[in-house]
């Protein structure tokens, strides 16, 4: 009997675009690896999301989503209502890994090193810099390099406005990490590799994530065999102590002139990772040999599992 799966895609943050393009191309895997998929694009309209999913009949849900809404833990309780399967992180853990200061406050318990930072009003930031410079100005919970600032040395202005920064209220200030940047998926209870992104320019921002061409990949990462070994472990912990399920992709900093292995910081977990064909976590699979089909395969697959247990 073919399995029905219902593909949440879409949603109303800012990063519907890229959820679309998740979407889109993870129903094609899923079909491909046989699975009956009914997409459905999500919008503000709820009451029409829940018709769609009782009548799609789904033994499980495929969540394409990403950012707030979809990643954060609202539309897992909505499914939890609804007892449906779904795959990725449930509720607890989705709003966690969102919130990058308590994510980062469970995930150094279980020791890994992350940088030091505070949240402060983002009107405090007009009476002067709240740590010492360089430091990185972001949203408490918002993904895709949405409104990250970073402030160096010389720089004579501050972004302090909902105008300049994209965001108000709560924020996160953390000290700037030099060097490198990694990152590395889970799934399970493996992780699968360590790639190092490389930015044509700049710092790793929106535009060069989702631009095809304007960063590297570089897979396996070219970095000392005990700080590949480090990010593995680190992003496997930094899953396991948010209690995250199924697929996750945790990012690094990497500070290749510390002294001795203590370069590595852990900067976040992505509970609801790009699914497209440009994605990370797809081509870490791909380098140890599961097809981007197998990968969406054993993700409803792991949803039904989890169900079932
Ligand atoms: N403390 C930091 N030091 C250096 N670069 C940072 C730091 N925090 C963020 N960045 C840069 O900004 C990017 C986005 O930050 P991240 O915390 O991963 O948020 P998100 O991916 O949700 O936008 C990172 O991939 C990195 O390039
Ligand atoms: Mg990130």
């Amino acid at each position: 009997m073919t399995c029905n799966v219902a593909l949440l895609k879409g949603g109303f943050s800012a990063e519907r675009e890229v959820s679309l393009a998740s979407g889109t191309a993870s129903a094609m895997a899923l079909r491909d690896a046989g699975y009956n998929v009914t997409e459905i694009d999500v919008t503000r309209d709820i009451p029409s999301l829940i018709s769609q999913l009782q009548e799609a009949k789904p033994s499980v849900v495929f969540n394409a989503l990403h950012g707030q809404w979809g990643e954060d833990g609202c539309v897992q309780g909505l499914l939890e209502l609804l007892e449906l399967p779904y795959t990725h992180s449930h509720v607890l853990s989705s709003a966690l890994a969102m919130h990058k200061e308590r994510a980062k406050a469970l995930v150094e318990q279980v020791g890994v090193r992350v940088p030091e930072s505070k949240s402060i009003l983002a009107s405090d930031l007009a009476m002067g810099d709240p740590l010492p410079r360089p430091y990185v100005i972001k949203p408490l919970s918002e993904g895709s390099s949405v409104g990250v600032h970073i402030v160096f040395e010389g720089d004579n202005h501050i972004a302090t406005s909902r105008e300049e920064l994209g965001f108000e209220g709560e924020i996160m200030v953390e000290r700037y990490i030099p060097g490198r940047e990694l990152t590395v998926a889970v799934m399970g209870d493996r992780a699968l590799a360590v790639t190092e992104l490389s930015p044509k320019q700049g710092f790793y921002d929106y535009e060069a994530k989702y631009t095809d061409g304007k960063t590297d990949h570089i897979i396996p990462a070219q970095i000392p065999a005990e700080i590949y070994q480090e990010a593995l472990d680190a992003a496997l912990k930094s899953h396991q102590v948010l209690g995250c399920q199924g697929v996750s992709r945790s990012d690094f900093r990497y500070d290749d002139t510390a002294d001795g292995d203590g370069g590595l910081y852990y900067l976040e977990t992505n509970t609801q990772p790009g699914m497209t064909d440009l994605s990370l976590v797809p081509e870490q699979a791909k380098h140890i040999g599961i097809s981007f089909s197998e990968l969406c395969a054993w993700m409803v697959e792991d949803a039904l599992r989890i169900k079932e247990g």
